[in-house]
């Protein structure tokens, strides 16, 4: 374990904003985390700082958590389980899964940030969820040290949301996920923007690896990498609404795209609302609005947490006043 004192976060996360925190434990070995979940006081759980906003200093412990370790069991089954460790990245454990011809986690590609954070928001894009690979994770109970493995029943996903944001909040430090990949691929293509870049490669009958390599042409082509431009990707959840409260949006907004389920509720793309609330490509001092993709805060240099958080304000306000829609930030803000 590393402890650094009055540390900087600024190169711990994404966002590349100036913040520090009075002590930052870099934790590489379960027991010590064991340890650090029993004696330190409510601290703040880092991983790869891809979905936090820091605002200021902070006076609290962070742990910044760095187990890693992938694990295949039943190595000849057709669906096996892998454990990861939570400390690995995302994308790194993606491109291992493609090695070994695994499927289930290729639209997920180059998505920013940890394993472990990766249930906390039931990460997602392009048609899939991590729920639908997902086995049981474990964690430590913050407080008693206690490992505790979570079913995915458990777990209690949704839409960006899971337990963990939820009743279990604070409470936990995920250690490993386990997930069940399958080398009998059933590649899901049933997000447009995948079938139009497979079209245009010629690609009828697409690999894993096909679509992986279309999820990355798409992902570069409209999100800033956050080692070019600070960003932690997605700054808003895209609203839920009532359904009677979209169609009378749509008689006014009739190109509002929405994506109703069957609980008559409609997903709206937060990065239309953005764009129509005339945000897109604007900036307040170092703080802008993506030009690519409305949905994305960016730090445009020299950038501090309250300078984003006050933009994310501004818009959430137009927005509510123009739309009669509360849209809340999917990024964690900590003060
Ligand atoms: N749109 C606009 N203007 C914009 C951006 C989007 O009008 O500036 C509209 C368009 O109608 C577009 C629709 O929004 O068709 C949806 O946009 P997109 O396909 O880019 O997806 P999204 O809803 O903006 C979500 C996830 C992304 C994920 C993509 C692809 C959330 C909060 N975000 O974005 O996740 O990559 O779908 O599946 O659900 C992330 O969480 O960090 C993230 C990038």
């Amino acid at each position: 374990m590393e402890l650094i004192n009055n540390a900087s976060l600024k190169s711990f996360v994404t966002f590349g904003v100036e913040a520090s925190c009075d002590h930052l434990y870099r934790i590489e070995d379960i027991e010590e985390l064991k340890l650090a979940a029993q004696f330190l006081e409510n601290p703040l759980i880092l991983g790869g700082g891809s979905n936090v906003l820091p605002i200021g200093d902070i006076g609290r412990n962070v742990l910044r958590i760095e187990l890693k370790g992938i694990e295949i069991e039943e190595e000849e089954a057709n669906d096996p389980l892998v454990h990861i460790g939570a400390g690995e990245i995302w994308h790194q454990f993606v491109l291992w899964a493609l090695d070994r011809n695994l499927g289930g986690v290729e639209n997920l590609s180059l998505i920013p940030g940890t394993i472990g954070a990766s249930p906390i928001q039931n990460i997602g894009a392009y048609g899939v969820e991590i729920e639908s690979v997902f086995h049981s994770l474990e964690a430590v109970k913050l407080g008693t040290g206690e490992i505790r493995r979570f079913s995915k029943e458990e777990c209690r996903f949704g839409y960006r949301d899971s337990i963990f944001k939820q009743e279990a909040k604070g409470q936990y430090i995920i250690t490993g996920v386990t997930l069940r990949l399958t080398r009998e691929h059933k590649v899901n293509t049933s997000y447009g923007a995948i079938q139009d870049v497979l079209n245009q490669r010629g690609i009828l009958d697409p690999t894993i690896q096909d679509v992986s390599n279309a999820v990355i042409h798409i992902r570069q082509s409209k999100l800033p990498d956050p080692a070019v431009i600070g960003n932690a990707g997605s700054f808003f959840k895209n609203p839920i609404i009532p359904k009677n409260q979209y169609d009378t949006l749509k008689e006014m907004f009739t190109d509002m795209p929405g994506f109703p389920s069957e609980d008559l509720t409609v997903k709206v793309p937060a990065g239309w609302l953005i764009e129509h609330a005339g945000w897109k490509g604007k900036a307040i001092g170092h703080a802008g609005c993506y030009e690519k993709q409305a949905l994305v805060l960016v730090n445009l240099g020299g950038a501090t947490g309250t300078e984003i958080w006050n933009l994310a304000e501004e818009i959430i306000k137009t927005v509510g006043e123009k739309f009669e829609i509360r849209l809340s930030p999917e990024v964690n803000i900590w003060k």
